[in-house]
């Protein structure tokens, strides 16, 4: 059944983000993008207090290919409530072939069960973008890609996105400069957004 709630307002009572919940990675426990996505995590909470809910890799590769008729299976029911309930989103997406991964985008299309929502998809909320890729082109491609997506999704991409070579940066540098300067920039949008409050700057 779908839920339809009587009214939203974003966060909590004074307006301000307090679950962010992530999304990304491939079948690999830990793999780049999954930690580009908990490094941005990790920034948010650490300044600005908020709670976070990664959905990693693996957790993503026991979603069944999404069907609308059929009923979720757990995890997915899980991320599917969890994105319902979030003030913001971060999602990562490995390049595959110059675009989103399968893996990835299925995840994404489970988002349709939230279609009959007062707030429907990612209406109304900041959406912070992350891709990995083995070059810059299928990064920054599939960036473009995620956007797209997330306006499909009634979201908000947060004008700072993060495309990582880790061709030649990879996870060891998602914790420090200039990378992680990003990364906390990102987290500071996706904090800032209207009925945010914004996260502390300082390194
Ligand atoms: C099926 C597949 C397709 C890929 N296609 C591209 C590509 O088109 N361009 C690119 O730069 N890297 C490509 N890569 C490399 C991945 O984007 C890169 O290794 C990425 O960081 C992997 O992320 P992960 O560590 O989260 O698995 C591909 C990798 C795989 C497995």
């Amino acid at each position: 059944m779908r839920s339809t709630r009587a009214c939203w307002s974003p966060g909590s009572e004074d307006g301000s983000i307090v679950h962010i919940v992530g999304v990304g990675g491939s079948v690999r426990a830990g793999s780049s993008t999954e930690q580009l996505v908990g490094t941005v995590l990790a920034a948010v909470e650490e300044r600005s207090g908020a709670r976070t809910r990664l959905f990693g890799g693996p957790e993503l590769a026991e979603f069944t290919p999404y069907d609308p008729r059929a009923p979720l299976a757990p995890g997915a029911k899980a991320f599917v409530e969890a994105v319902r309930e979030a003030d913001a989103v971060v999602i990562g997406s490995p390049a595959y072939h110059g675009s989103v991964s399968g893996l990835v985008k299925n995840a994404l299309d489970h988002l349709e069960e939230l279609r009959d929502d007062v707030r429907p998809y990612l209406d109304g909320r900041p959406v912070g973008l992350v891709t990995t890729a083995h070059g810059w082109q299928a990064a920054v491609n599939t960036l473009t890609a995620l956007r797209g997506i997330t306006h499909s999704l009634r979201g908000w991409p947060t004008p700072l996105g993060i495309a990582a070579n880790v061709a030649v940066s990879g996870p060891e540098h998602f914790a420090s400069p200039p990378l992680h300067n990003r990364v906390i920039e990102l987290g500071r949008q996706l904090t800032a957004f209207p009925g945010g409050r914004s996260i502390e700057v300082s390194r």
